[in-house]
């Protein structure tokens, strides 16, 4: 399978921003991650990251249109985008698999970050793992997409 995996708002930030709570793998150490576990996995994924919630409406359509199944880290937009979950919801709606992951867990967090707009269109949701779910949720990719 062919897998877009798209990054968030403030997710290019990665490395310095809130160690504590994302840890020190900067952006281009995710991408090597999901890189070498796209490699084990015999997968191809592509890693793309923006803070514009249209373009990552945009992939979601691309994903939709090349039959792609998405890892996405919606990152603030989790929490409050009709319009990323409505796009979201054409993934999934296509057959395909969605997964939704958290670097941080948002549910052990400040109560905005406690709901997701997201997951109730997702094919399941990875968090709390740190970067390594980003691995974790290319996985569950292979096995979803093979249980279909
Ligand atoms: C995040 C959690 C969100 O609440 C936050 O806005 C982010 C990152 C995570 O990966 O833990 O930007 O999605």
């Amino acid at each position: 399978p062919e897998v877009l995996v798209l990054n968030g708002p403030n997710l290019s930030r990665l490395g310095s921003r809130e160690p504590d709570v994302y840890g020190r793998t900067d952006h281009d150490g995710l991408v090597a991650l999901v890189a070498r576990a796209a490699d084990e996995l015999g997968v191809r994924a592509e890693v793309r990251q923006s803070d514009d919630e249209s373009d990552l409406v945009a992939w979601l359509h691309e994903a939709v249109d090349r039959g792609l199944h998405v890892v996405v880290n919606p990152a603030a937009f989790t929490h409050y985008s009709y319009a990323l979950r409505d796009a979201a919801a054409l993934v999934t709606g296509a057959g395909l698999v969605l997964v939704e992951v958290h670097i941080s867990n948002p549910g052990a967090r400040e109560q905005f970050r406690r709901h997701s707009v997201v997951t109730p269109v997702a094919t399941g949701v990875v968090a709390g793992f740190g970067v390594a779910g980003y691995a974790l949720a290319l996985h569950a990719v292979v096995g979803a997409a093979a249980a279909r």
